[in-house]
C-alpha cells in the first residue's frame, strides 16, 4: 500500500505547530507496518534542512495559474534519513520561502503546491493508493483529482483529509476559481460554503473518509466548527477520530540531546529537580517552588489571552510562592501585557519565540503544564510533559480530555471545564496542593512517564481506515 502524506510541515523539516510533529512522526510508524510504503511530500522551503541534505530532482514541469505559468520541481531526500521518503515541491516565488504561513498571497501558494504535487504524481506509472491530505492547505486535492480533467489519471485515487485544526477552513472568493485548474462546472457547490470557496468544507465533502485528531474533537465539531457544524453531520458516516501519539524517540527523557541533566522513571525526581534548578537559575526563578509553563502560540483557541491575569492573580493569591515560565510567541497585545510581568514579578519568567531546545528543557523541568485551550483538538504538549514527568493542568475539551484524566477519578492529571481565570487560577491552587505532598507527586510523575502514547496502534487505526 503506498500513502502519499500531503502537508505544509513537517518536523524537523519545518514546524510551527503539532502538524509537523505529527506528519514528522505517523509516516515513520506506518513504514513498520509489513507491506505499507508511506511517504511525504511538502513544500520546498527557504529552511537549513534543504541546505544540510542532499536532494535528486525527479520531476521538471510547468503549471498553470490563471494566466502564469510556474515551473515545478519535486526534490527527493536522498537517504530517506527521516525514516520515510521525504519529496520536496519547489515553485520558486511561491513556495520557496522561509515560514509556511503567514503570507498575503496564500490562496495562491497552497493552490500551486497541491497542483504541483497532483502534476507530478499524474506524470507517474502507477497510481498512488492513498492521498493522506492535511488541513485545509492540501484540502482541494480530494475534488481536484475527481473532477479536474487535468488530473484524470488519478481519478478514483482514495483520498483521506485529517482535520488537525478547524479554526482554519482557507476561504477564498469565489475569483480564485479563475486560477484553479478547470473543472466540471456543474460541481462547484462541492467546493462552496455560504458563497465561498472553503477548501476545508470541500476536503470534508470529496475525501472518501476524513478524520479528526482526536475522538472528543470530532464530538465537538457538530456542535461548534465556524459554521460548518451541519456539514460535518451530513457527513458523519464518513468520520473518525483517531488520536495522535508521539515519537517516543525524539521525545525521551533518557536519551534526549536537548536536555541538561536525561533521566527515566527510576531517578526522575532526582534528575528532574537538577534540571530545575539550572533552568530556574537562568531565567530568575526560584527553584524551591514549583514551576509551572505553558508553552505554545499565543493565541485564543490556546487561552494565551488569559495568561496575563492568570499570571499576576496566581502570584497574588499565592503570595508568590510559585513560579511560573512561559515559552512562546504570537498576538502582540499578549506578548507586551505578559514583557509588563516579567519585568514586575520575580516569580515571572518570558521568553518569547520558538525554541525547540528550551521546550524540551521546560518540559523536562516544569512541575505542572498549564494548558487552558478553548480548543485543542488533539494536543502534544500534554503528552510530552507527562512524558517528561510533568503534571498537565489542562481545560476538560478536544483531544486534552480524552488524554489527560482528573487526579480524582485515579488519573495523573488535573482538570477545569471553563476557560477563565478563576477557573485556571482554582486548578493551579489544586495542583500547590499536590505538590505539597511529595509522596502523592512522586507517584504522579511515575504515572504520567508510564502513558503509552506511542503512536504504533493510531498508525494501525489509520492503515485499517485506508483498507477499508
Ligand atoms: P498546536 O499545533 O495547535 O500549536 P500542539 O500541542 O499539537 O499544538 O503542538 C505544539 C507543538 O509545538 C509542540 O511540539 C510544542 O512543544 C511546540 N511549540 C509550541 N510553541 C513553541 C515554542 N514557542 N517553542 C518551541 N516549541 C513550541
Ligand atoms: C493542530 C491542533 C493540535 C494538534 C495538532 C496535531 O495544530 O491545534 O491540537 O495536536 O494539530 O494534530
Amino acid at each position: 500500500m503506498v500513502i502519499y502524506h500531503l502537508s505544509t510541515e513537517c518536523y524537523p523539516v519545518a514546524k510551527v505547530g503539532g502538524l509537523a510533529d505529527v506528519v514528522g512522526a505517523l509516516p515513520k510508524y506506518q513504514n513498520k507496518i509489513k507491506g505499507v510504503e508511506a511517504k511525504v511530500v511538502m513544500p520546498w522551503y527557504n529552511k537549513s534542512f534543504i541546505y544540510d541534505h542532499e536532494f535528486d530532482i525527479v520531476f521538471d514541469g510547468f503549471i498553470h495559474q490563471g494566466p502564469n505559468m510556474l515551473q515545478v520541481q519535486v526534490m527527493k531526500e536522498k537517504t530517506n534519513v527521516l525514516g520515510f521518503e521525504l519529496y520536496m515541491v519547489k515553485i520558486p516565488g511561491l513556495l520557496d520561502r522561509d515560514n509556511p504561513y503567514g503570507y498575503q498571497d496564500e490562496s495562491f501558494q497552497f493552490l500551486a503546491f497541491q497542483q504541483g504535487i497532483l502534476h507530478w504524481l499524474c506524470a507517474m506509472e502507477l497510481k498512488p493508493d492513498i492521498l493522506h491530505c492535511h488541513d485545509y492547505h492540501t484540502g482541494l486535492v480530494p475534488f481536484m483529482t475527481e473532477h479536474c480533467p487535468e488530473f484524470n489519471f488519478l481519478k478514483g485515487v482514495k483520498t483521506i483529509g485529517t482535520i488537525h485544526n478547524g479554526e482554519y477552513q482557507g476561504m477564498m472568493s469565489w475569483d480564485m476559481a479563475n486560477y484553479m485548474p478547470s473543472f466540471d462546472a456543474y460541481k462547484w457547490g462541492l467546493l462552496d460554503w455560504n458563497g465561498l470557496i472553503n477548501p476545508l468544507a470541500g476536503m470534508i465533502k470529496c475525501s472518501h473518509a476524513f478524520t479528526t485528531v482526536s475522538e472528543g474533537y470530532l464530538e465537538e465539531l457538530f456542535i461548534s466548527f465556524h459554521g460548518l457544524e451541519s456539514l460535518v453531520r451530513q457527513e458523519f458516516g464518513k468520520a473518525y477520530g483517531i488520536i495522535n501519539g508521539i515519537d517516543m524517540e525524539v521525545w525521551n527523557p533518557e536519551t534526549d540531546p536537548m536536555l541538561d541533566f536525561n533521566f527515566n522513571s527510576q531517578n526522575a525526581v532526582e534528575e528532574k529537580k537538577k534540571n530545575k534548578e539550572k533552568l530556574c537559575k537562568e531565567y530568575g526563578l526560584k527553584p524551591e517552588l514549583p514551576l509551572f509553563a505553558f508553552i505554545g502560540r499565543f493565541a485564543t483557541e490556546k487561552g494565551a489571552d488569559l495568561l496575563p491575569d492568570v499570571v499576576w492573580k496566581s502570584i497574588k493569591q499565592s503570595y508568590g510562592t510559585l513560579n511560573i515560565m512561559i515559552l512562546g510567541s504570537g498576538n502582540t497585545y499578549i506578548e507586551n501585557k505578559l514583557k509588563e510581568y516579567d519585568y514586575t514579578y520575580t516569580n515571572f519568567a518570558l521568553d518569547l519565540g520558538y525554541k525547540e531546545y528550551l521546550s524540551h528543557k521546560i518540559y523536562a523541568s516544569a512541575d505542572f503544564l498549564l494548558m487552558p485551550s478553548r480548543v485543542e483538538p488533539c494536543g502534544l504538549n500534554q503528552m510530552y510533559s507527562m512524558r517528561y514527568g510533568t503534571v498537565p493542568v489542562v481545560r476538560y475539551t478536544g483531544g486534552l480530555k480524552d488524554t489527560v484524566e482528573d487526579i480524582s477519578t485515579g488519573g495523573a492529571g488535573l482538570n477545569f471545564t471553563y476557560p477563565g481565570t478563576d477557573d485556571i487560577v482554582h486548578a493551579m491552587n489544586r495542583a500547590l496542593e499536590l505538590y505539597n505532598h511529595k509522596d502523592i507527586m512522586e507517584k504522579l510523575i511515575h504515572a504520567n512517564m508510564k502513558f503509552d502514547f506511542a503512536w504504533e496502534k493510531s498508525a494501525e487505526k489509520y492503515i485499517a481506515l485506508y483498507s477499508n
